[in-house]
């Protein structure tokens, strides 16, 4: 765990323009003074990522909202009350210094405060907004370990605050509020059904919007080894006939003796599932499969962030 000095070294890091990986209860984040350009650049340059595609401010509480943005619409304040510190991402206008490569050079940024108590310290004691994208190489699944930043950008960074295993395990919901029209921009485990009852109205996923919209990348989230998502009514007759050694996550209870398969065992339930999904391909990844097999997961609520990941993990392959 994360001691006192270790804080008191990142947040000097911070000041000085260099870069923090740190823990936040979704993902690990590679954080960066929200506020010096030149540290910004260095996130893009460490995860290869391109210029256009905008960062989220990480900041310490609700009040500090209005430092980044402006025109708070009532529907933000609500969701920010309802799931701050929290897994909930917000889009809202932006105010005029907000830096362009902090937004890709939209009218908006993307602000959250993360309920990590490593996350909490580092922002209480920076005392500013820190800017942080997952801590992986563009298109690469995102670390919840600190074992997976150091494996993933370990010489690339200044510093890694290990907080232990992330409890959510995937990245926050993304929710634009900067337009008449509330959207969710990406699925996350706060569900579209929990943000209509704070709302009180009904909001839409993945509309068609002017914004760049995180994730759509082809290859986003991809594992390196060919990854397919098969559905349950399939899973039998695909994994019987599995040729090459290969990798398959299951939540039902089929038999399978095909000696070409390791099977591994999912957990029946969305939030337990979400924890350890990344961990679990990443480690799958590893062990030089000619396949992983993905028994697709039901289509209710509580289980879309987990479908839009695993259908983006299989892109490749579709
Ligand atoms: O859970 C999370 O959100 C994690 C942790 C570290 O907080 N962060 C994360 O960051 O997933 P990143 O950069 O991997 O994904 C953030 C997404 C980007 O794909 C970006 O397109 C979107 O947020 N985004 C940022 N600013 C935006 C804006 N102004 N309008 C629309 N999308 C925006
Ligand atoms: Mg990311």
């Amino acid at each position: 765990m994360t001691t006192k000095t270790e804080i008191d070294q990142a947040v000097s890091i911070l000041n000085n323009g260099g870069l923090v990986a740190f823990p936040t209860e979704t993902v690990y984040g590679l954080g960066a003074d929200a506020q010096n350009p030149s540290a910004l650049e260095k996130v893009f340059t460490v995860k290869n990522r391109p210029f256009t595609n905008p960062l989220i401010v990480h900041i310490v509480n609700l009040e500090a909202m209005v430092d980044w943005a402006f025109n708070i619409p009532a529907d933000a304040i609500a969701l920010a009350k309802a799931f701050w510190p929290g897994p909930l991402t917000l889009i809202l206008k932006k105010k005029p210094h907000v830096d362009n490569i902090l937004t890709g050079g939209q009218e908006t940024v993307a602000l959250r405060v993360p309920a990590h108590p490593v996350a909490t310290q580092l922002l209480t004691q920076f005392g500013r907004g820190v800017a942080a994208p997952s801590a992986n190489k563009f298109t690469r699944i995102s670390p919840t370990t600190a074992d997976a930043v150091r494996a993933e950008l370990g010489n690339d960074i200044d510093s890694i605050l290990d907080g232990g295993n992330c409890e959510v395990g995937l990245e926050s919901t993304i929710v634009d509020v900067s337009q008449e029209k509330v959207q969710i921009l990406r699925p996350g485990m706060i569900t579209i059904k929990e943000i209509e009852h704070v709302l009180n109205r009904q909001v839409v996923i993945n509309g068609s919007t002017p914004l760049r919209v995180p994730g759509r990348h082809h290859l986003h989230y991809a594992p390196k080894t060919q990854t397919n998502l098969i559905e349950s009514a399939m899973l039998q007759s695909v994994l019987d006939n599995v040729q090459s050694a290969s990798i398959a996550l299951v939540y039902s209870e089929v038999r399978i003796e095909n000696p070409n398969l390791q099977v591994h065992r999912m957990p029946r339930d969305a939030r337990a599932y979400a924890k350890i999904l990344y961990e679990t391909l990443r480690a799958s990844d590893q062990k030089n499969y000619a396949a992983i097999y993905v028994e697709n997961v039901p289509v209710t609520s509580e289980w879309t962030a987990i479908h839009d990941r695993l259908k983006k993990a299989s892109a490749r392959s579709r």
